[in-house]
């Protein structure tokens, strides 16, 4: 079992890593309260939820919700509100999240609002969530107008990660996970790119743990995503928008963000006259089982792209990569975005 200290604006906070480690929860964390509460899913529940319920000492309660993106709403968020309120929950109870980035999202979007702001603990149960989600405190949910436009950053009280949940993942959802795991390779160090190619499996618990590190450290650094935390999005302006023209049914984000990856990676060759850039990402991510083309054409891209409300004062911000193991802000306007991406098709 490792542990890396995570230090936040408004708390520090233990993240454990380990295998088989998710029945001891009372032994990490301080969750002395009268109640508690475990968040998670319909899929996640009959796999692991009596386990952590036995392993706490307290009045523990439960509250399922239908696993999938579509739960990620305010409404999902309403109804948990409604649920700690009738049994009394009060500011000095907890919340532990218990399941993939859609619970994790939920549970921080809710402790970061009920009374204006509970404990809460993260007990992420994918590969992307223990690599990416559970970590760093952006929490909230989707709105008609679009994904994740509704949310803030609250901080969670830890995180405990436990490879044993990764057995009972579809092999599409680990993928997913993977997606995200190679992003920090190919963003942040070249050796866990490496690592990644030459036998992830093997390698499994050491990526995972250097993926967390490095998310800490970028969080440390750029707690309110400002600056350095963007580089995260690397492969995501062009992978919203597959998500976005999929009607968020059609591709799922890791796929959409891998493909996003491999665009963005030719779109640095250019930029950057990296000749062979393109084939070390894109042949990495193949490697993977991970797509990466897609059929939409650059105008419907870049439509997308156009669309995001996240877009600011006529500036786009791409994340290129100078190399691997480098990521950048490249700013572009918007006027020029679909000359820009035109070139990676
Ligand atoms: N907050 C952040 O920083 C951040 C970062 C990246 C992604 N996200 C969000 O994360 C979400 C995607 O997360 P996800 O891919 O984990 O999706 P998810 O939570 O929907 O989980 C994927 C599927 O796996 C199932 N599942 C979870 N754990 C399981 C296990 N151990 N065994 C068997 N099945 C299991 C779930 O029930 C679900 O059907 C998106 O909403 C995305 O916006 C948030």
């Amino acid at each position: 079992m490792k542990k890396i200290v995570l230090n936040a604006k408004d708390r520090s906070y233990d993240i454990y890593c380990g295998s088989n480690i998710y029945g001891q929860i009372g032994g990490y964390f301080d969750l002395a309260a009268d109640k508690i509460c475990i968040i998670t899913d319909s899929n996640v529940a009959p796999l692991y939820l009596r386990k952590i319920k036995n392993a706490v000492n307290a009045d523990v309660y439960d509250y399922v919700f239908e696993a999938g993106e579509s739960s990620k709403t305010i409404d999902t968020c309403a109804k948990i509100y409604n649920f700690l309120a009738q049994k009394g929950f009060s500011k000095t109870d907890i919340l532990i999240a218990l399941g993939g980035g859609v619970c994790g999202d939920i549970t921080g979007f809710v402790a970061s609002t009920y009374l204006r702001g509970i404990r809460y603990y993260g007990i992420p149960t994918t590969l992307l969530a223990q690599v990416d989600s559970s970590i760093g405190g952006k929490c909230g949910v989707d709105i008609s107008g679009g994904k994740n436009l509704v949310g803030s950053i609250y901080q969670p009280f830890g995180v405990l990660i436990d490879t044993l949940f990764l057995n009972t993942l579809d092999e599409g959802v680990f993928n997913d996970g993977m997606a995200e795991v190679i992003k920090y390779g190919f963003i942040y160090d070249k050796s866990l790119y490496q690592k990644c190619v030459e036998d992830t499996l093997g390698n499994l618990s050491d990526i995972i743990f250097r993926c967390v590190q490095i998310k800490k450290e970028i969080v440390e650094k750029d707690e309110f995503d400002g600056g350095l935390r963007m580089i995260l999005n690397f492969g995501h302006t062009i992978g919203h928008a597959i998500e976005k023209l999929g009607g968020y049914e059609k591709h799922t984000h890791g796929s959409a963000v891998s493909i996003g990856m491999a665009y963005a990676a030719k779109l640095s060759e250019i930029t950057y006259s990296k000749t062979g850039l393109f084939d070390s990402v894109a042949g990495s991510l193949k490697k993977l089982n991970l797509p990466v083309e897609t059929d939409y054409s650059y105008t419907d891209i870049a439509q997308a792209v156009l669309n995001d409300k996240k877009n600011r004062d006529g500036l786009l911000n791409f994340i290129l990569l100078k190399e691997i193991g480098k990521a950048e802000i490249y700013k572009i306007n918007t006027v020029k975005v679909a000359d820009f991406i035109r070139q990676a098709f």
